[in-house]
């Protein structure tokens, strides 16, 4: 499974020959804009935690360039199924197989609504399995004891976590997701992409790392493979 950072929470994953984009926010984004074109990214699937601008800004543009399902929850998957574009439903709890693997689309503590206003649905976060590597994507989220339940499905071997603080966790409480979600190795997001949840890198590190755990940092176009 290989996981590249484009900024904020947007993701892609490459898993058994399929691609997947997560919250695709490039076009507009300060720190992306110039360095990736939405137009070259390959995508099978794209998902979508919410609805807020920062998560869904580019993915009508992908999903018609690349013919990609999107995936998310249920009003969501409405909304572009509206717009013509190919959706696969979900809601909080539900498990679909699809042919790269397990999709969970599970609890978040936060808000979703369109940039026009429209209704979002509630927000979540997912939990892929494949390829033999499990990763959970939080999406924005307040830290929650429904962490907990993660590990009681799946035995994680990367949590992507935000902590920008501000609209999600911070740090401290992304080290306790970590204790939560029972995975030691952390990938952040959701920072420094605006003026609210600029970060000092070496001090989230520190922290991370004093508390026995690992926080990667990715530029944008970085990947790692797990
Ligand atoms: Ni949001
Ligand atoms: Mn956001």
């Amino acid at each position: 499974m290989k996981i590249t950072f484009y900024g904020q929470n947007s993701l892609a994953i490459e898993v058994s020959g399929t691609h997947i984009l997560v919250d695709p926010f490039i076009s507009e984004n300060p720190l992306s804009k110039d360095k990736v074109d939405i137009l070259k990214l390959k995508a099978d699937y794209i998902l979508l935690t919410h609805a807020h601008e920062d998560h869904i800004l580019d993915a009508e543009a992908i999903a018609k360039n690349t013919g990609a399902k999107i995936v998310s929850n249920y009003e969501i998957a409405m909304y572009y199924q509206a717009k013509g574009i190919n959706v696969h439903p979900m809601n909080h709890g539900g498990n679909w197989k699809f042919d790269f693997g397990n999709v969970k689309y599970v609890n978040a503590v936060h808000t979703s609504s369109f940039p026009d206003g429209s209704y979002g649905g509630q927000p979540g976060g997912f939990l892929i399995e494949g390829e033999h590597k499990n990763i959970y994507i939080a999406g924005d989220t307040a830290l929650t004891m429904d962490m907990k339940l993660i590990p009681l499905q799946t035995k994680l071997d990367l949590a992507i976590l935000p902590i920008g603080d501000n609209f999600t966790m911070g740090i401290d409480d992304a080290i306790l997701a970590s204790d939560f979600v029972e995975c030691e190795k952390v990938l952040g997001v959701h920072y420094d992409t605006f003026a609210f949840i600029e970060i000092d890198h070496d001090e989230a590190k520190k922290k991370f790392f004093d508390a026995g755990k690992d926080l990667m940092l990715l530029e944008i176009g970085e990947s790692i493979e797990l």
